[in-house]
């Protein structure tokens, strides 16, 4: 199948780097988003997102006259739908019973869908990218798509292709990553692989739709529960007073073997939401996802406890937390577990102050923000490193040293190397070292 001109859907880390690409690839692209700030922000050259190479990329698919950007879809040959399958609001979850979970919120996808239905024509494809339950497309998209008069399958391919990119890499992996792409029948496969075909150099495998739904939820689940085993092993080398950094370096000699690092938590949009799409699919089936996700969301708890242990009593301590993100190099806050660490410590009595250097302006609510390290860091007594960022692995403790009269470090993602700070005066605490009550 050929395809002049394309429809996409929701204009954010995925959707707008998805689009920029096809456009500088040579197809028409129609970018739509639904938030009107982002429309003009785009439209006036500017960006939204923090993602290395995007604003060029944006610009030269605007220059090109192959992007255009807009507030409502128009007729095309596919359409790409890229908006967000976040939780439903705390409120909609209330009558659930207790040790329940978080319920997927497709409003966006069905709205989206929606939106398609009067521009759908004949031989279109439509792909859904949002990561999604099992059977979203089967069962959601395809009464919705349908509602055009026409036949899914018979009269518009239909497919579903998970996205695999990793942030801050985005550019590059939307072009190497392999990618699966699961049509409803094969011939909607097959469309989808053409379009993808434009401009993807991996490789592209097709399947069925809701096998690429399942392969999507399966990879960041994989990642959620190894993330998870790698959390209780600290906790059990803090109780049995080991380093759980040697430990995981000396066990992942084995062969065989490959324990992921431990941290405060899981976050991001994709490995501590995921999981709960299969939980909720079919409670009876996932008791090790469930737990899983339990674990990892005890860990901002777990942290906050490991800070009282290493500085006493919290309240009324100013502790600097460095890094909101969820994880290193990117100013992605979404689900993030520093921020529950900072709300945490809040709640404890202390008095904090969060700078995340990618986002120093961010206007989290109660979470006061430092615009520079060195506006957190002064007047600090204790300091909470939450992310591995560069520019944090990069301080020396002279640096810091200058720069506040704090020594106590909890550093949970094992970056500050006490060989090198202890020397200088501090006392570096790290996740997963020694035992809790010894507070090292
Ligand atoms: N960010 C990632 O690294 C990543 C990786 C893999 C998969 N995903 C999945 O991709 C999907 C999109 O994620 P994202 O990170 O790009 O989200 P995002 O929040 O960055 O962007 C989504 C955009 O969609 C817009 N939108 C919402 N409803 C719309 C509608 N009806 N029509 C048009 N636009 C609409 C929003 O205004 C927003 O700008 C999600 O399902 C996510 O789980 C994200």
């Amino acid at each position: 199948m050929h395809f002049n001109k394309i429809c996409v859907l929701g204009l954010g880390y995925i959707g707008l780097p998805t689009a920029s690409t096809f456009a500088t690839h040579g197809i028409k692209v129609v970018g739509v988003d639904v938030n009107q700030q982002v429309v003009e922000t785009l439209q006036n050259g500017e960006i939204h997102i923090h993602e290395p190479g995007l604003r060029t990329l944006v610009q030269a698919a605007l220059k090109s006259g192959n992007l255009e950007i807009c507030d409502h879809p128009e007729e095309a040959d596919a359409f790409m739908i890229a908006v967000p399958t976040p939780f439903k609001q705390q409120a909609e979850s209330d009558s659930l019973p207790a040790n329940s979970y978080p319920l997927a919120d497709l409003s966006y996808v069905t709205n989206a869908a929606e939106a398609i239905v009067p521009y759908l024509r004949r031989g279109n494809l439509v792909v859904l990218e949002s990561t999604s339950p099992p059977r979203t497309t089967e069962d959601i998209l395809v009464p919705i798509l349908e509602k055009s008069g026409l036949k899914a399958g018979a009269d518009f391919h239909l497919a579903y292709s998970p996205e695999r990119v990793l942030p801050g890499q985005i550019l590059r992996e939307l072009i190497e990553n392999a990618r699966v792409i699961g049509g409803i029948d094969p011939a909607s496969a097959q469309a989808g692989y053409d379009l993808y075909a434009t401009f993807v150099r991996g490789e592209i495998i097709q399947t069925t739709a809701t096998t690429a739904e399942m392969v999507k939820l399966m990879e960041n689940t994989y990642r959620d529960v190894n993330i998870a085993i790698a959390n209780e092993f600290a906790r059990l080398a803090e109780r049995f007073d080991i380093d759980v950094w040697e430990a995981i370096a000396l066990a992942n000699r084995h062969p065989r073997v490959e324990i992921l690092r431990p941290g405060p938590g899981v976050g991001g949009h994709c490995i501590s939401v995921d999981p709960w799409f299969l939980v909720e699919a079919a409670p009876d089936l996932t008791p090790l996802i469930h737990t899983a996700r339990d674990v990892n969301d005890t860990q901002p708890a777990h942290v906050v406890e490991r800070t009282r242990r290493a500085a006493g009593d919290l309240s009324g301590k100013h502790i600097a937390v460095l890094g909101l993100a969820y994880k290193p190099d990117v100013d992605d806050l979404r689900e993030s577990p520093a921020i529950e660490v900072a709300r945490l410590l809040i709640e404890a009595g202390a008095k904090v102050i969060s700078y995340e250097p990618f986002k120093p302006d961010h206007q989290i609510p109660g979470l006061p923000a430092a615009l520079s390290l060195e506006a957190a860091l002064r007047g600090s007594d204790i300091l909470a490193i939450l992310v591995a960022h560069t520019t944090f692995k990069n301080l020396t403790p002279a640096e810091v040293a200058a720069l506040t009269e704090a020594r106590t470090v909890v550093d949970t993602v094992n970056i500050w190397n006490p060989a090198l700070w202890e020397p200088a005066g501090f006392r570096i605490s790290r996740l997963g070292v020694g035992s809790l009550d010894s507070g090292r």
